[in-house]
Parts: C-alpha cells; sequence; structure tokens
C-alpha cells in the first residue's frame, strides 16, 4: 500500500461506519443472539443500513461495480486435486463483476477501497461455480461479528468525512487479529487498477479429487498483464472507466493459481497467511473480453455465493463462509425486491 493509502482508508475501503451508534446495534445484535447461531442475516443488513442509509436495488456490500464477461479455458492440472467439472481440459462461459467495497453505490473510486471480483463459472450449464474475491493477501476479519464490529467502528461521522478514531482505536484493541491483517495488507500496495490486479479467494475450500482425498487449497487469480491504465485524475469512476477502456483494446487475462496448503496451516481463519513456499498449481486461464453496465439478466441479477460449489470442491469450517452465504442470499433478496435505480458506471458513456 502506498503511503497515501493509510489504515484508515483501508478500514474506510473494506466497507462502512457508524460509531456512535455502534453500542445500539450491538445490543441488539446480542439480544438476538446472533453471534454463533448461524442467522445473523438481519443484523447485518440493519448494520449496512446504519452505514450506507437504504441504496435501493444495489447489493448492501460491493454496491459499486460493472459486468464483464469471458470464458475460463481449464488446463486439466486441476484434476489432480479436484473432480470438479470447471478443472476438466475446456472451456467455460463466465459472468463477473468488478466492484469496490462499501455499501454507497455512488462512491467515487479509490485506490484505497478494496476491489472485487465475483465469478460464475458454468453459468447456464447444468454445474455451477461462484466465488467473490478481493484483491488483498488476507481478510482484515477472522469472524462474522469481527466483521460487523468494524463496519459499524469504521462509519463515517457526519461533518467530518472520517469515521470516529476512538471508534476505531477501540475496535482495533479488541480485535488484534484484525490489526495483524491489517498490517500484512499495508506491506502490499495496490496495483494501478483492477486490471492488474490480483484477485484472492482468501477463505480456505477443500478440493476433493475422484479417489477421494480432500486437500485444503486457497485460490488466487493472478494478471497476465502486468499493467493497467491509470485513473484519470477527477474521475469519480476512474478505476471502473480504466478497465472498461482496458477491455475495448483487448481482453484481459488471469491465471487461476490454486495454492496447496500443507498439515497444520490455518483452514478456518482468512486474516492467516499460509506460508510462501506452498506448492501452487496453474489450473487454467481466466479470459475476460467485455464488460457491460448492470442491467436486468446480467451479473446484476447474479448473488456470487462463496458457497455456490460443484461437485469436487467442499468448504472449510471457516466462520466466514457460512455467514457469507447466509449474507448475500439476504442482500440479493432485499435488492432484487427494490425499485432499481442506474448504476454509477454506465459503459457506453465511458470517453476514448
Ligand atoms: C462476514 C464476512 C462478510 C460479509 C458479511 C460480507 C457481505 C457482503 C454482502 C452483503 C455482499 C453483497 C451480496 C449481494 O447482494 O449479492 C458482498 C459482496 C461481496 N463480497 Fe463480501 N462479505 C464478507 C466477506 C467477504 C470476503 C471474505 C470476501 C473475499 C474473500 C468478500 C468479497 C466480496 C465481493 C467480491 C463481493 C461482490 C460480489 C458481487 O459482485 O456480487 N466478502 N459481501
Amino acid at each position: 500500500m502506498n503511503a497515501a493509502v493509510s489504515r484508515r482508508s483501508v478500514l474506510i475501503g473494506m466497507g462502512a461506519v457508524g460509531a456512535f451508534l455502534a453500542a445500539d446495534l450491538g445490543a441488539v445484535a446480542y439480544a438476538n443472539k446472533w453471534i454463533g447461531s448461524g442467522a445473523p442475516r438481519k443484523t447485518f443488513l440493519d448494520g449496512f443500513l446504519t452505514v450506507y442509509g437504504p441504496q435501493l436495488g444495489f447489493r448492501k456490500n460491493h454496491a459499486k461495480g460493472v459486468v464483464v464477461t469471458g470464458y475460463f479455458e481449464s488446463n486439466g492440472n486441476g484434476q489432480e486435486l479436484s473432480r470438479a467439472a470447471v478443472f476438466r481440459p475446456g472451456k467455460f462461459p463466465v459472468v463477473g463483476r468488478f466492484s469496490l467495497s462499501g455499501g454507497d453505490a455512488h462512491v467515487a473510486d479509490a485506490p484505497g477501497a478494496a476491489r472485487g471480483l465475483g465469478l460464475a463459472f458454468g453459468f447456464p450449464e447444468s454445474w455451477q461455480w461462484r466465488t467473490a474475491m478481493l484483491n488483498l493477501p488476507v481478510f482484515p476479519d477472522a469472524t462474522p461479528r469481527g466483521f460487523y464490529d468494524r463496519l459499524l467502528a469504521s462509519k463515517v461521522v457526519p461533518g467530518t468525512g472520517a469515521p470516529d478514531p476512538a471508534a476505531m482505536k477501540a475496535f482495533l484493541a479488541a480485535h488484534p487479529e484484525t490489526a495483524a491483517a491489517m498490517a500484512i495488507i499495508k506491506k502490499q500496495p495496490p496495483a494501478i487498477g483492477f486490471g492488474d490486479s490480483t484477485f484472492r479467494g482468501l477463505n480456505v475450500f477443500y478440493f476433493v479429487n475422484e479417489s477421494g482425498v480432500r486437500t485444503p487449497v486457497r485460490w488466487s487469480f493472478v494478471p497476465q498483464q502486468t499493467t493497467a491504465p491509470k485513473p484519470r485524475g477527477g474521475d469519480p469512476n476512474g478505476l471502473f472507466d480504466a478497465v472498461v477502456r482496458q477491455l475495448r483494446g483487448g481482453p484481459l487475462r488471469w491465471h487461476m493459481v490454486v495454492t496447496v496448503g500443507n498439515p497444520g496451516d490455518p483452514v478456518t481463519d482468512a486474516t492467516q497467511p499460509w506460508p510462501d513456499d506452498r506448492r501452487t498449481i496453474d489450473v487454467g486461464l481466466l479470459t475476460l473480453t467485455s464488460a457491460e453496465t448492470e442491467a436486468r439478466g446480467n451479473a446484476r441479477d447474479i448473488n456470487f455465493d462463496p458457497l455456490t460449489l460443484p461437485d469436487g470442491i467442499e468448504p472449510s469450517d471457516d466462520p466466514l463462509l457460512s455467514a457469507r452465504s447466509d449474507v448475500y442470499a439476504a442482500s440479493y433478496r432485499q435488492r432484487t425486491g427494490e425499485p432499481k435505480s442506474p448504476s454509477a458506471v454506465q459503459v457506453q458513456e465511458v470517453s476514448a
């Protein structure tokens, strides 16, 4: 992260806000006993609403985005570890979405805001695999509760343009795992744009092969292109507009790299990286060919639920995964029942 991108800007970028309401919402959360209950969805939606307002028709997190399409060419190397159809040699259609973290659908792009890439493979074939990844080396939170508390602690205090420093300090004191993760994140400056970013799944999954052998893995999409156009100064959609222009110039490609965990590596904590020397396998090439404005029937209406998995990929017990699946579904249900306003990024209006 460059010097201009402080820990605070990363935390704001990762999503959220409202320290002064934290106590009240926290009390509701405890009263609902959602911790460990497996049903935190309403609490989270209330939290996003408190921090960002209604954002009708938009995702309640990663609200700002643009749709992309392309294909994945599997080279067959993944079959050693997984019997999933997506790893058989072949070419599969992909629908995706670049996004910025946070629930403000019209926020100005900032380099420190975490960038997302959601991918739906096999769509609309009989099997499906969906993943939603970030351009970060680790996730800031180990638990759903940590995510929720950080959401509230990073609420921008009206009139200041920044979160309450005392609330963030108290949050980090109570969550040393987030402080440690943020230190790792700060050491890896973001790439120039979406096109040259590495996107990582961060949660651990298990690949299961034809013999039933289960292997803990993490996956990343590593860009083949080594650079991207710089966002134009003063353009509030600078990051998105830049990748739209880059795609007009030709396809963008990412290698899917699977990292294999060793016995003893953490499998339920997305704040903890694995050692750098772990085995990696390049299992195929993602090619994105075009960008589209979010609209009826495209990725606007897809829920990139990380638990939509084909046979051959299984979730770990990371508590973030079940919470994500639950909250994404609730966000999806809510947003698809709301009137839709136009998205901030209108692809056809991006100048040459
Ligand atoms: C408890 C933890 C988390 C919560 C509560 C949460 C919440 C959400 C919500 C509500 C959405 C919008 C879903 C929709 O309306 O379709 C979303 C989208 C997204 N999340 Fe998370 N998230 C969490 C953790 C993560 C992690 C660990 C990652 C990355 C590894 C991640 C990456 C993304 C991405 C890329 C999107 C946008 C996907 C799209 O374009 O639809 N999130 N998240």
